[in-house]
């Protein structure tokens, strides 16, 4: 695997360094209020083919959280063209998280708010299904909860002023990889139809294959309005960002002759367009999003099999190569172990494995999980030395599960 075997990181894809490089020699910036360029159509079209939605449309900026301040814009405008401009408010689930941006962080349920919770806005009504494992409810039970949450949050507004639902299809940093229950995403998408609301998926850490698919939200047939994308788009190398827009959204925009006139100063810029566009035919040519599916496979097998001996190790969960455990005291109670997500990561660090610790607050607990997102690169040897340090440090938590006081 590029630069994951020593200490120097690898070099990166000639490829993309290539386009990086042919793109500064030629046009680094245009304003989009002013001018198109050729990058940003070249990237729409490649967009459109993978897209999860008909007739797509796209949009770009450079971070995550700015996409999603993009789609909270397009989900009011949406509404007030259409005639409805008290559909301004926003639903959204814990725990999630969305951004760093006011509105993003808004939207988000994670441990990221506290300091600004005066100034937040509290759009993370619902709960995300299959967050809490201590309800040991069945996949059906786990279901209609997660859609009854979504419902009511719907209705106790009233329809009339609901813009939009925003969901990770899979969690990411906040809940680490929680997956839906068959029927959860099918299911939002129907009650989004039927109230009205516009269904928007921030697919920032799951887009470009991450999960085993180029999206998330592509495991089900529920197709969103909005999908929001950043990281993978680029593979690193540049910030960069979007949101893909169904057709019948985009419509409304495309037909009006300010089109959708917000965003940012160096949105849709030829350098990042350029770069994001080589990035996904490298996805797209060396089939990266098959090759993620079959190694997070194997990365899950080696998962279950470390947890199978551990107290500490409530569930393992994700799908391709995003995948979660959540640390509790005992297998019997499921109660959250204090500390051990930072715990976990720091003797994975000690053995030289980066993994993402994710204490989530959840009503009145603080949930404790570790995430594993290697790049799509890897092969079967470097997720077997994943898994190698990833059983020592876990011997290590079981060893000494909480911090010695004296
Ligand atoms: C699901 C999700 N949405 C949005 C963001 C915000 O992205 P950025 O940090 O690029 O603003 C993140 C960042 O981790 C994320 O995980």
């Amino acid at each position: 695997m590029r630069g994951c075997h020593g200490d120097e990181p690898g070099p990166l894809p000639p490829g993309l360094v290539e386009a990086a490089k042919r793109q500064l020699d030629q046009l680094t910036f245009s304003y989009r209020f002013s001018f198109s360029n050729e990058p940003m159509a070249d990237l729409c079209g490649l967009i459109r083919e993978i897209a999860p939605m008909e007739r797509a449309s796209a949009f770009f900026n450079s971070s995550g959280s700015e996409s999603i301040e993009s789609a909270i814009h397009m989900a009011i405008l949406y509404w007030r063209h259409l005639g409805k401009p008290s559909k301004i408010e926003l639903i959204s689930r814990f725990p999630s998280y969305h951004g760093s941006t006011l509105g993003a962080l808004g939207l988000s349920s994670s441990r990221w708010r506290e300091a600004f919770e005066l100034v937040l806005e509290k759009n993370a009504v619902a709960q995300v299904p299959g967050a809490d494992i201590r309800a040991r409810r069945s996949d059906e039970a786990e279901c209609r909860f997660g859609l009854e949450q979504i419902e009511d949050a719907i209705v106790s507004r009233g329809a009339d002023h609901v813009a939009a639902v925003f969901l990770e299809p899979i969690s990411g940093a906040s809940a680490a990889a929680v997956v839906p229950p068959a029927g959860y995403i099918d299911g939002v998408r129907e009650l989004c139809n039927r109230y009205g609301v516009l269904m928007i998926c921030d697919e920032t850490i799951t887009g470009f294959g991450r999960t085993g698919e180029w999206w998330g939200s592509s495991h089900w047939r529920g197709k969103p309005d909005i999908v929001t994308f950043a990281k993978g788009v680029t593979s690193g190398i540049t910030p960069f960002s979007g949101m893909i827009v169904a057709g019948n959204v985009a419509d409304v925009f495309l037909e009006r002759p300010e089109g959708f006139p917000w965003g940012h100063t160096f949105s849709g810029n030829p350098l990042g367009c350029a770069i994001a566009a080589d990035a996904i035919r490298t996805i797209r040519d060396e089939d990266l999003v098959t090759r993620g599916r079959a190694l997070g496979e194997r990365l899950r097998a080696g998962m279950d099999a470390i947890a199978a001996p551990s107290q500490h190790i409530g569930q393992v969960r994700g799908k391709g190569l995003l995948q979660g455990m959540e640390l509790v005291t005992d297998r019997d109670s499921l109660e959250p172990l204090a500390g051990a997500s930072d715990r976990l990561a720091a003797f994975a660090k000690d053995r030289g494995l980066m993994i993402y610790s994710c204490p989530t607050p959840l009503g009145r607990r603080m949930i404790e999980a570790v995430l594993l997102a290697p790049p799509l690169i890897v092969d079967e040897a470097d997720i077997d030395e994943i898994l190698e340090r990833l059983a020592d440090a876990v011997r290590k938590l079981d060893a000494c599960p909480r911090v010695e006081t004296t």
